[in-house]
């Protein structure tokens, strides 16, 4: 994974602010959507833009932020070919990567301090998808968007 494009609302911007840090610091190249600032603003319209790159896959993955995570994540997940996981602990970072394949990570800058998000971060963004007997999931997955998105 070398790009990644990130996006928040008002209430993830300074969360979001320090992991683009921390991603420059880990030589990947950040395609930040927005906001610019902590002026409130709505979350759909930059939990779509990350969403769009990631399918499209001109991104290697994403990472968005709001105050829970839960708009980004219902946002992320209604576009074809994306698997966001909100994520609060290492354990489930790990999990999203091995056995569901999430190219979202999803944290709740009201939720998260930034130590924590930070670790997560990093776990999640070094962990590979295990396979295997994991597979058949995801294609089940893709099968059903086949099906009933146009
Ligand atoms: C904004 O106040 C807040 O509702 C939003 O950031 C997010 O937590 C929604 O899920």
């Amino acid at each position: 994974m070398k790009k990644i494009a990130i996006g928040s609302d008002h209430a993830g911007y300074e969360l979001k602010e320090h992991i683009k840090n921390v991603l420059m610091d880990m030589d990947y190249e950040v395609l930040d959507v927005g906001t610019d600032s902590e002026a409130p603003t709505d979350y759909p319209y930059f939990g779509f833009e990350v969403a769009k790159v990631v399918a499209d896959k001109k991104v290697d993955a994403g990472v968005l932020f709001c105050g829970t995570g839960i708009g980004m994540s219902v946002v992320a997940n209604k576009v074809k070919g994306i698997r966001a996981a909100l994520v609060t602990d290492l354990f489930t970072a790990i999990q999203s990567r091995r056995h569901n394949d999430a190219n979202i990570l999803v944290l709740g800058g009201r939720v998260l301090g930034k130590g924590l998000a930070e670790e997560i971060v990093k776990t999640w963004l070094t962990t590979p998808f295990d396979g295997g007997r994991h597979e058949k999931r995801l294609e089940k997955i893709l099968e059903w968007e086949k099906e009933h998105f146009k």
